[in-house]
């Protein structure tokens, strides 16, 4: 059983061809940083026209790599929330009208659900229950995943998602976008200690929250001062860029880590799965294996190469797939997040045929 899934929620544009065995035939990935770059962050007008470009090449591309014809793919599977709405509806147009030419079932995929089954498909190994934090460009959440389709949402940023302050704050530094890897590198030559910078909601127990607004505003006032945010006329040195860059680092880290292990402690779970772009950063990975470790907890963090947006994560589509869970042509976008299973937009509780006409 061979299925096509897309992904376009954000400012990538991804395809694979997965198994029910969930080998992966194919994969491609058009990343658009370079359409963004000189914006410091995604513009959503041009992330959905350029998935319009790049959708069919991709899909090509996708089909020749996996070495299969559109008539062997027995379903198609599309990223429908959360995201983008402009990026969103470019995939699941484009993965509707496939299903209507070739007479396949739809099936809907939670982004954030897949960014953790990531987490499986890498280690080959059972990781629910776990506790699922995302952390990406758009998302930091914390999620109780009893199984890879069921999950309630835990706690979440209140503001700003972490890559999101990792794209302000390089920016801010001069230091290019993505920010991400880019505060990394810089940060790797800098001192974590030298500026106190906020870490909100942490030292409250209860709270699985995080805001990581004040804490872009903490750099920029440790950058510019409070009256002037003129960034063209600062000029860092680069041990300050270093320092800076490697004190914010430290201070999202602390939160994160802080937040997933009050997480597994208030629920009881001992497993925890960690994904999304944010999940490549090496201190973040160091760090979370240091805690897990020491509390004698399971972590499963994702590969570098399905840490940012993909369409091999997607392949939890198999598991909707056997338990016969499809989406009617009807199936629209959801951008916001979906805070639990049970009330999600998709066919949560299993419809009895494949797409209904
Ligand atoms: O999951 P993703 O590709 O897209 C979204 O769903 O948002 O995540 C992209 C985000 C960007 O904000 C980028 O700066 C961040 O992930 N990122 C990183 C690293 N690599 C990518 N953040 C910190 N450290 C990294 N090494
Ligand atoms: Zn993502």
């Amino acid at each position: 059983m061979k299925i096509l899934t897309l992904e376009t929620t954000c400012d990538e544009t991804a395809a694979a061809v997965v198994t029910d065995r969930l080998e992966v035939l194919g994969a491609v990935v058009a990343s658009q940083d370079a359409l963004h770059q000189r914006f410091g962050g995604v513009v959503p007008e041009i992330a959905s026209r350029a998935h319009v470009e790049r959708i069919l090449p991709v899909i090509d591309e996708t089909l020749r790599r996996a070495g299969v014809g559109l008539r062997d793919l027995d379903a198609i599977a599309v990223a429908n929330t959360p995201g983008l709405a402009g990026s969103l509806l470019i995939g699941l147009s484009a993965a509707k009208s496939l299903c209507v030419a070739l007479d396949v079932p739809l099936i809907a995929v939670n982004h954030l659900q897949a960014h953790i089954y990531a987490c499986k498909l890498a280690s080959g190994e059972e990781v629910f229950p776990c506790i699922g934090l995302i952390v990406s460009g758009g998302h930091s959440s914390l999620y109780r995943c009893p199984g890879p389709l069921d999950f309630d949402l835990l706690g979440g940023t209140i503001d700003d998602a972490a890559g999101e302050a990792f794209d302000k704050v390089s920016a801010m530094l001069g230091l290019g976008y993505p920010g991400g890897p880019a505060i990394e590198r810089a940060a790797a030559r800098g001192n974590p200690a030298a500026f106190a910078f906020p870490r909100p909601f942490l030292q409250d127990r209860q709270r699985l929250d995080f805001s990581f607004s004040g804490l872009k505003t903490a750099v920029r006032y440790a950058i510019a001062g409070p009256g002037r945010l003129d960034f063209s006329q600062i000029r860092l040195t680069p041990e300050h860029t270093a320092d800076l860059a490697a004190s914010f680092q430290e201070a999202v880290v602390d939160c994160l880590v802080g937040k997933a292990i009050l997480a597994l402690e208030l629920t009881g779970e001992r497993t925890l799965c960690v994904g999304g772009g944010v999940a490549a950063n090496a201190r973040l990975r160091q760090r979370l294996q240091e805690e897990a470790t020491v509390k004698g907890v399971r972590l499963y963090v994702a590969p570098l190469r399905l840490c940012t947006d993909n369409a091999v994560m997607a392949a939890i589509a198999v598991e909707r797939y056997r338990a016969g869970r499809f989406e009617s042509l009807e199936l629209d976008v959801e951008p916001g997040l979906v805070r639990t299973s049970r009330a999600s937009g998709t066919n949560a509780a299993g419809a009895s045929k494949p797409i209904p006409r």
